[in-house]
């Protein structure tokens, strides 16, 4: 595997077709790796970046405290077959003077993950174009752990034009469900054996769901749960549609239940399909 840091080096070691792409922050976990091996396995040649994208992170977020080890992601993708790195630096994706800013506009953004953290899906639509304008794959890779993040990025690529695929892969996650983050480096060992109660609302919705309850009744079931822990402050729990994030008073077939919040340490999000 390569390491390139500036666009000029990356254009001269990329091929004319047949890239795979994955963009990442890195300090990789296996959540990261299920995408790089599905593009491994879909591509002759596989790109990952790194970039730690500062137009992404509101004031008073953790921009200078997120977790960073390139030795480490490195040794990680090079056992997993990855064909070049990208890991510029922040002079590089943003000379100075860059000026220019992608928005996807509407519901899409403007609710939930966009409602919380403004500006947040500008900074990723933002670094996303250039990186797909750097590396011109033909797939690329995004973790429906993210899901809004990943809708969002559909949408750009079908609005502008972008010739790629999108390709949308499962979330991955611990064995009590806790869905792999970089940043759950952040929790305290304690907080660590609450934090499976998100996962834990989203599997009582789909319970809710699978027994024949309405939406409503569903997402008190949620609630409940995560009254159970108070260390939990949620920003959101809601049902919505699988495409338009739009809340949802009766299920549609796959139906999205979406669950965001913060405990003392760390801000953690999830989602799951919760109506077949
Ligand atoms: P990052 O948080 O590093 O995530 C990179 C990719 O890995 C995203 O597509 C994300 O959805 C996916 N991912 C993270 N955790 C996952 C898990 N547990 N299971 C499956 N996939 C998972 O998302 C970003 O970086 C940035 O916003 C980025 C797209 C790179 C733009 O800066």
């Amino acid at each position: 595997m390569r390491t390139v840091s500036t666009a000029a080096e990356l254009r001269q070691a990329l091929p004319r077709e047949g890239v795979g792409f994955v963009p990442t922050m890195g300090y990789l976990h296996r959540g990261h790796l299920a995408l790089v091996e599905r593009a491994r396995r879909e591509n002759p040649f596989v790109v990952v970046s790194i970039f730690v994208n500062p137009l992404q992170f509101g004031p008073g977020e953790d921009y200078h405290r997120y977790p960073r080890d390139l030795a480490r992601d490195q040794a990680l993708l090079e056992a997993a077959g990855v064909d070049l790195l990208f890991a510029p630096a922040v002079e590089e994706m943003y000379p100075k003077g860059f000026a220019t800013k992608v928005a996807v506009e509407g519901p899409l953004t403007a609710l939930w993950e966009g409602a919380v953290r403004p500006g947040h899906f500008q900074g990723v639509a933002t670094v996303v174009a250039r990186l797909f304008l750097l590396v011109r794959p033909q797939r690329a890779y995004f973790g429906e752990k993210d899901y809004q993040q990943l809708l969002v990025v559909r949408k750009m690529v079908q609005d502008l034009g972008f010739p790629l695929e999108v390709v949308g892969v499962p979330t991955v996650r611990e064995e009590d469900g806790l869905a792999l983050s970089s940043r759950n480096v952040y929790l305290s060992p304690e907080t660590r054996g609450k934090a499976p109660v998100l996962y834990r609302a989203l599997l009582a919705i789909r319970e809710a769901a699978q027994g024949g309850r309405g939406v409503a009744e569903a997402l008190e079931a949620g609630e409940g749960v995560l009254a159970g822990v108070p260390e939990f402050r949620p920003d959101y729990l809601a049902v919505v549609h699988p495409e338009t994030l739009l809340p949802l008073s009766r299920w549609v077939p796959g139906a999205r239940a979406l669950v965001a919040g913060r405990f003392p340490e760390v801000r953690l999000i999830d989602n799951l399909e919760v109506y077949p």
